[in-house]
């Protein structure tokens, strides 16, 4: 299959090109430093013909909220336009576990969520790929959560996933038929968010307090025990956050 990854040399993107390529699809990685951009649509043309299947691994440039919707409602319109006009038949995209209740409070989320929104209603059949939180990403959760050098965090449930099986997940989704609608991933073990929290800082030499707090928010967002946590009949991969620690540690 021709498969091109909008997002191709980013943390996910360029492992989903490396994964495609290994199974012998023929893989094109875009991006602005390709002369790709989905939000002034430089290059999409191009880059779309012949094309059967669009994997879209963008990020907006930050969290904040007017730049989030910009760029996702710029990306995903021009994107999706441009996807028909090619005779695109499949668009896989990556979206997050939760969207929908993180969503009432970030403005980032409230984006995300717009992306599917657009995606659902659009042209192209498709595939929403919801993956939990990457194993790469607890220390930035724990950045935004201290307070005063405490590391302050609700006693919610987590189920991470290592980036390797995220791209795994999104490029099983894009050589599949497209489900038009949500496939939900996430990792192997349920954690409480604290005490996975408290072990990333340790594996790092970090030694901030973490504390459980019921008020404290999660990206702004008030959540639930099971906000972060896929549902019934989600995709579980196989990499555990201790193998992933011990390999990371061993290979910086
Ligand atoms: N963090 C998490 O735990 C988590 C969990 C589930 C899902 N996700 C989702 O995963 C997705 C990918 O995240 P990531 O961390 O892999 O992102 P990333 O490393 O920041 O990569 C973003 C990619 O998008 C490209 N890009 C940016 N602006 C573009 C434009 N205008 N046109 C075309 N390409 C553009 C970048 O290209 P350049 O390198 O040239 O800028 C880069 O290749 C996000 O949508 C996020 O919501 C994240």
């Amino acid at each position: 299959m021709r498969i091109v990854v909008i997002g191709g040399t980013g943390r996910i993107g360029s492992k989903v090109v490396h994964q495609l390529n290994e199974h012998g699809h023929d893989v094109v990685a875009a991006a602005p430093s390709t002369g790709v951009n989905t939000v002034t649509g430089e290059g999409l043309a191009d880059v779309l013909s012949g094309a059967d299947a669009v994997v879209d691994v963008t990020n907006s440039p930050t969290f904040e909220e007017v730049a989030a919707q910009e760029f996702f409602n710029a990306s995903t319109r021009n994107l999706l336009a441009a996807e028909a006009q090619a005779g695109v038949s499949h668009h896989v995209a990556l979206s997050v576990v939760g969207t929908e209740q993180l969503a009432r409070e970030s403005g980032y989320f409230k984006a995300k969520l717009a992306q599917e929104k657009l995606i659902s209603e659009g042209p192209v059949p498709y595939t929403i790929v919801r993956a939990t939180q990457f194993f790469e990403f607890l220390g930035t959760i724990a950045d935004s959560a201290t307070v005063d050098g405490q590391v302050r965090l609700p006693d919610a449930l987590i189920q991470p996933m290592a980036t390797t099986d995220v791209a795994e997940a999104v490029a099983i989704a894009a050589v599949n038929q497209p489900v038009n609608g949500i496939a939900e991933v996430g990792g192997p073990e349920q954690f409480r968010l604290p005490d996975l929290i408290r072990t990333a800082l340790t594996a790092h030499g970090d030694h901030r307090e973490v504390v459980v707090d019921p008020t404290a928010r999660y990206w702004g967002v008030d959540i639930d025990e099971h906000t972060l946590v896929p549902g019934d009949g989600a995709s579980l991969f196989d990499i555990r956050f201790e193998d992933w620690i011990l390999e990371t540690a061993a290979t910086s």
